[in-house]
């Protein structure tokens, strides 16, 4: 088992970009666990499956491939063999994925995947049940928070920089939405560890972030 950082973190956190930060400063491979979940959601809106159809999504569940690889120093994320690191940041996956992430089955196929890929690396994996069910043990747990309404305001602003337009009540509402499917799920909710390192991201820049969870890895790993 190689050393494992668990980040934990509602979307609009930061937790990617302080991520990829920590990782390349401790020699770390990030695995960006929610890229998992939106790629089984692209396969079944593809594929015309609603997050009801159980047993349809059985059967793509049976030979789905994902696949996460770095490629000239950046992430990319490959479903069934294509590149989908672009198509599954779309509107459309954000807007089901949270409903097809709670689905048991789903979670039973790519939980194993994610843990495996603890097995033989160093790695800094980000997610909403790393530290409670993917990866109990792991050797640090970050909680990464932030005020629902400030991961909607820089949600608002992304989207302008996008050239979206949506007004930042309704950026506010979808936010809220996803937040209570992902904490009141049955299976695997988000939820922090009791023994994860509570930051609070709120008022903090994103280098701010990044330095306080070099310095909690950094000790943790001293006393290995
Ligand atoms: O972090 P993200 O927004 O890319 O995650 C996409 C969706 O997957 C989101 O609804 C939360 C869910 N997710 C999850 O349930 N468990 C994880 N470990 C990672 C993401």
């Amino acid at each position: 088992m190689g050393f494992v950082v668990a980040v934990d973190g509602p979307a609009g956190s930061g937790k990617g970009t302080i991520t990829k930060i920590v990782a390349e400063r401790l020699n770390l491979t990030t695995v960006d666990t929610g890229a998992m979940y939106r790629s089984v959601a692209l396969e079944c809106l593809n594929k015309n499956i609603k997050p009801t159809e159980i047993e349809k999504i059985n059967e793509i569940l049976k030979d789905i491939q994902i696949d996460l690889k770095r490629e000239n120093g950046k992430q990319k994320v490959y479903l069934n063999g294509q590149d989908v690191t672009e198509k599954i940041r779309s509107k459309e996956v954000d807007d089901c994925v949270a409903k097809f992430a709670a689905i048991k089955e789903i979670r039973d196929k790519v939980t194993p995947i994610q843990r495996q890929m603890g097995e033989n690396q160093n790695i800094i994996m980000e997610g909403r049940d790393i530290g409670t069910v993917v990866f109990p043990n792991a050797d640090v747990k970050i909680f990464l928070d932030c005020s629902i309404e400030e991961r909607a305001n820089r949600r608002y602003k992304q989207n302008l920089e996008k050239g979206i337009t949506t007004s930042y009540e309704e950026v506010l509402e979808g936010i809220k939405e996803r937040h209570k499917l992902e904490t009141e799920r049955e299976v695997a909710p988000f939820v922090k560890a009791d023994d994860a390192i509570y930051v609070d991201s709120t008022n903090m820049t994103i280098e701010e972030v990044s330095e306080k969870i070099i310095e909690i890895i950094e000790e943790k790993r001293k006393n290995k």
